[in-house]
């Protein structure tokens, strides 16, 4: 293919459901003009319950269907995905750009004063190898608290934003550390931004909250850059958005979370 149309492709971004829209947002931030396509993979959520090896081929397959309609990166948008298929994904795909997100441990590790971190995430990504390497490598300038937040990105996949049963559920996860001098909170799962006021409630206005998206976007984009894969600097960016469930409540969602 020229390369030139290689370029016009659009970046997919994918997750288990809306939580990657989160990402979006902060990919659209910095690169308006570019093409997406969103895939949220509503009708296997949540994958944070999963077997790695089950997310693995969910994933593996999301991809596969992506790259016959044609795509230029993969952003996998989803923190649980990318620790259980994406240094497989790369192996498979060697031409391919893809890009994930982990848990944002490192900027509360280097900007503050041996800070006391926790971070929530799903019970599979604080499970896998990739987190404990994460773990290990601050563990001298951070004491690092794993939550495992097994049913929020459940709720939030149900659409229940701001609901009591919601609220209640952040309390109960958030409760034991609201006096234990938390310095920073890792949003350690892209479903959690979108709940992020609710989460601030719950948690001493003092505690610094972090989370991957934007990081994960610069790399995106230092990525196609250094494969000289950016849009034509006059194209207008038009974005997809895909479920595979093939509800319209979801597209719905996706959208009223998107543009909130
Ligand atoms: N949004 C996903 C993440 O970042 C996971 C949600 C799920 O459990 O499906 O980890």
């Amino acid at each position: 293919m020229e390369k030139m149309n290689i370029n016009k492709l659009p970046i997919a971004v994918i997750d288990s459901g809306v939580g990657g829209i989160s990402v979006l947002r902060e990919l659209i931030k910095i690169m308006p003009r570019e093409n997406y396509i969103y895939f949220g993979d509503s009708k296997n959520a949540p994958y944070g319950s999963k077997e790695k090896a089950e997310v693995l081929e969910i994933t593996r397959n999301n991809l596969k269907m992506l790259q016959e309609r044609g795509i230029k990166a993969l952003v996998v948008a989803c923190n649980t995905a990318t620790s259980a298929a994406v240094r497989i994904l790369r192996e498979e795909n060697p031409d391919l750009v893809i890009v994930g997100i982990e848990p944002a441990i490192k900027p509360p590790a280097v900007t503050l004063d041996n800070p006391r971190v926790l971070v929530m995430a799903t019970p599979l990504t604080l499970k896998e190898e990739k987190f404990k390497r994460l773990v290990a490598q601050y563990s001298d300038r951070a004491d690092i608290i794993p939550l495992p937040c097994h049913r929020l990105a459940e709720l939030i996949e149900s659409g229940n934003i701001d609901t009591p049963e919601l609220d209640e559920y952040v309390s109960s996860l958030l409760e034991p550390y609201r006096s234990k001098g938390i310095d920073a909170l890792v949003l350690g799962c892209t479903h959690y931004p979108h709940v992020r006021e609710t989460i601030e409630r719950h948690i001493s206005p003092s505690v610094k909250i972090f989370d991957g998206g934007e990081g994960t976007a610069r790399e995106t984009r230092r990525r196609l850059e250094a494969s000289n894969n950016l849009c034509p600097a006059d194209q207008v960016g038009v974005i997809e958005i895909y479920n595979s469930t093939n509800d319209e409540k979801m597209i719905e969602l996706s959208k009223k979370l998107l543009y909130k």
